[in-house]
């Protein structure tokens, strides 16, 4: 191998010609660059390499600071080495590679033949293809769970009516991670030109990362699991905060629900017919020709009106806001953008105008920090009104012709940059003074904040979804893939269109597609304009009740749910789990059969399938699962055929796991009398931590929330539910005990014995027929026992 790879077109880094340590790593010269090794924890290393002297210290995305770790560096005649308490970093000195190893010498991930190296501006690292080795993650990405043999890209993009294979989409997260021989790393990419993603394609040789330009920046995570790794990547790039109950519940949107009485009715009916819901969306049309902060005064005249109406039905209202501003003097927002000089400009200073929906627009730039603090101010008279809902689309920067001139010039907080540095940010960076400022505004409450566009760290300023999806059963499952992805990336509260976006849905795939979708992180139903409307009755009363269903059952999942949200602001945890979370290294969910499935949450398996077919193959992971209609228990660790008619999607609670939940409701915010702990037995034990709190301002976080662990000792036949922390008091007065798949008559709660009923139990009301001289059709049952105690703060320990 020739030490310095440096061909007429490729040059790589060179050989090693001193080093200095740092407090935070060490700081090295090459024949060709420099590079610099900085550790963020035991496990996180972040390698930093350019041909300047200086390395970038700007990022959006990471939040964490290096740190003083008790390392040893080992200089020896070949190679420079450091170790911490888990993980060996050996730097090769001629040529200057970067391998990292477990202690004990594995290779978790090293540097192939070519290192890092440059073709003009594109700087590349390249690693050696481990035997075997997979790689899932980068987000919203389309393609298999298993991303080996495909290549992508980063380039945020408009991507309407994508289809199973577009590339890229909507947002940037250039986060993966590798999995080979039972070992697991994660690779941060922290640098916001078009990226590429190599992970085989093409080749045998090597996986890769590239940038257009910039220096090579990326985070090496070592960890023993996904979550793990996921954990120190939201370390580094920071996690949601607690997001308003509400935006949890269902949320009905279309493009576009207008005049006002529209939405008046949409809302009684939703109460009439008995379906929870929390939103109702304002698409474009609420504005004045589209001019974003304006109404339109025909079809709103009473704007405030209308949200107080719908805030007493206990509906909150989420607004379309649009980066694009037209240019039309006279019109408050664009006189004073232009005066205020917020806009993106060309090279010699002019405003950057693009055509979108309300014709020819200037565009913020979310990248300096004087235009964040002027966007955010302009959502005064929104908040004003009652709005606490907010959704950023159209950010990308999506403009007619879908070609961003490439000379625009970014502020980059002063540093000054063109589109190919900042177009990945834009949404971002939108979100993030959307957030800001209206968090502030808001005066303790919590906004929600939704985006189309994201970059690494999106989480903590906004749920993502996946954009403008087409009605048909292929782009349900690939939704649900992207969600899970999208997960593995840090972003715990994502969701898609339910539905579809683009094209009329039918019957049977608008009853899938919400049943999958109340079993998603943020949960809503959208379609264009001029489609076939979309709201849970359109589709006849078969549709209807199996839409009541599944939204009920979301509400009754609540407390569990709310609590998942709570896993994921303090440790990054997705809600909707990929398989390859719990069961990495089990060949078989990456097969194209099942890859598709997830755990929502730790205790309930979802296994999407098209509208119309009622038999679906399945991989059941290890441990037993319990048929969510029926009670029955299918033994883990096969692949079997289950049913899946379409008022029953498959899904599977596992044996050994606690469901705290509670009865159906309208809406959200209404206070709930009674705790229902679904206890499903089995020899496994699990833990899971119930979160509860106000639901609506950052109280939480001045400790007005409790948390209460329950433990389930599947073996012993015990749950332990640990006395309530944080100052939190909840409304609940009732603990209900339901107990799955035990025969048992005694059940006890701290030694004493409780008086049980027996009861046939569903989830889910039988349908109603179309005939109703029929009788409805049971959606299934289960015998289960059921005992009550007073709701108390206090230790409890149930046994049967
Ligand atoms: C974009 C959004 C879509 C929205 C439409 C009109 O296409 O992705 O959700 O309805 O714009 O605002």
């Amino acid at each position: 191998m020739s030490a310095t790879i440096n061909s007429v077109t490729s040059k790589s880094l060179g050989t090693l010609s001193s080093f200095k340590k740092s407090t935070e790593g060490i700081t090295g010269i090459t024949s060709l660059g420099n590079f610099r090794v900085s550790l963020y924890s035991e496990s996180i290393f972040r390698i930093s390499i350019s041909l300047e002297e200086h390395f970038e210290s700007l990022s959006y995305s990471v939040v964490a600071n290096p740190v003083e770790i008790a390392s040893e560096i080992i200089d020896s005649d070949s190679t420079l080495q450091i170790k911490t308490s888990t993980t060996l970093l050996t730097i090769s000195k001629n040529p200057v590679r970067f391998s990292f190893n477990t202690l004990d010498g594995k290779v978790i991930n090293e540097d192939e033949t070519f290192g890092t190296s440059w073709i003009g501006d594109q700087v590349t690292t390249y690693k050696k293809l481990q035997p075997d080795e997979r790689f899932i993650g980068l987000g919203e990405k389309t393609g298999g769970l298993d991303r080996r043999g495909h290549a992508f890209q980063n380039w945020t993009t408009d991507a309407y009516g994508y289809g199973n294979g577009t590339d890229p989409l909507y947002c940037s997260t250039p986060f993966y991670i590798g999995i080979h021989n039972h070992l697991l790393y994660g690779i941060f990419f922290d640098n916001t030109h078009k990226t590429f993603f190599n992970f085989g394609a093409s080749n045998n040789r090597f996986s890769s990362f590239s940038a257009d330009a910039g220096e090579m920046n990326y985070y090496f995570i070592n960890g023993n699991s996904v979550a793990e790794i996921i954990k120190q990547y939201t370390h580094l790039t920071g996690r949601m905060e607690m997001p308003p109950i509400w935006s949890i519940g269902y949320q009905q949107c279309r493009y576009s629900y207008y005049p006002d009485k529209e939405i008046y009715s949409l809302a009684k009916t939703f109460r009439e017919k008995d379906i929870p819901a929390d939103v109702i969306v304002l698409d474009i049309h609420y504005m004045d020709k589209y001019k974003i902060f304006t109404w339109d005064s025909k079809n709103f005249p009473d704007p405030k009106g209308l949200i107080q109406h719908l805030r007493d039905q206990g509906f909150h209202i989420v607004i379309m806001c649009d980066p694009g501003i037209k240019v039309e003097p006279g019109y408050e927002t664009y006189d004073d953008g232009v005066k205020k000089d917020v806009f993106i400009k060309y090279p010699d200073g002019e405003n950057y105008q693009g055509q979108v929906w309300p014709g020819w627009c200037h565009f913020p730039d979310f990248t300096n920090p004087e235009t964040r603090e002027w966007w955010a101010t302009k959502f005064q008279d929104y908040v004003n009104l009652g709005v606490d809902g907010f959704w950023n689309d159209m950010n990308e920067i999506a403009t007619w012709g879908h070609s961003l001139p490439e000379n625009l010039e970014f502020n980059f907080e002063g540093n000054k940059a063109t589109t190919r540095r900042g177009r990945n940010l834009f949404g971002f960076q939108m979100a993030r003074s959307t957030y800001e400022g209206t968090k502030k505004l808001l005066k303790g409450k919590r906004p929600f904040n939704l985006t189309r566009s994201g970059f690494s760290g999106i989480q903590r300023y906004a749920a993502v979804w996946t954009g403008d999806n087409v009605s048909y059963d292929e782009h349900m499952l690939l939704g649900v893939r992207l969600v899970n992805s999208i997960g593995l990336t840090g972003i715990a509260f994502a969701g898609y269109d339910a539905g579809g976006f683009v094209g009329d849905a039918n019957t049977k795939l608008f009853a899938r597609w919400i049943s999958i979708a109340s079993l998603s992180p943020f949960f809503r139903a959208h379609t264009m304009i001029n489609t076939r409307d979309s709201e849970p009755w359109s589709y006849g009363e078969e549709v209807e009740s199996i839409c009541r269903n599944y939204i009920k059952f979301r509400y009754q999942l609540m407390p569990y749910i709310y609590s998942l949200f709570y896993d994921a602001s303090k440790t990054g945890m997705p809600v909707q789990r990929s398989l390859a979370i719990n069961y990495t290294h089990d060949h078989r969910i990456y097969d194209g059969k099942y890859y598709n499935q997830y755990l929502f949450g730790p205790s309930i398996l979802v296994a999407p399938v098209e509208s119309n077919k009622e038999l679906l193959k399945i991989f059941f992971p290890e441990g037993e699962w319990y048929d969510v209609y029926t009670g029955k228990v299918w033994q883990g660790n096969q692949e079997t055929v289950v049913e899946s008619p379409i008022h029953r999607l498959p899904v599977f609670i596992k044996a050994g796991s606690v469901l705290p939940m509670q009865p159906a409701a309208a809406n959200t915010s209404i206070k709930q009398q009674e705790l229902i702990l679904h206890i499903y037995c089995g020899k496994d034990s699990s833990e899971f931590l119930l979160y509860m709190d106000d639901g609506e301002t950052f109280d939480y976080q001045n400790g007005k929330s409790a948390t209460r662990t329950i433990q389930m000792n599947g073996a012993q036949n015990k749950v332990i539910v640990s006395k309530s922390e944080g100052d939190f008091k909840s409304s609940y007065k009732k603990i209900k005990i339901i107990l799955h798949g035990t025969n048992t008559d005694s059940v006890s709660v701290n030694g004493k014995n409780l008086e049980i009923s027996y009861h046939l139990h569903s989830f889910f009301a039988p349908l109603e027929k179309y005939d109703p001289i029929n009788e409805p059709d049971s959606m299934g049952e289960e015998k289960v026992r059921i005992a009550t105690i007073d709701y108390t703060e206090a230790n409890l320990e149930i046994s049967w």
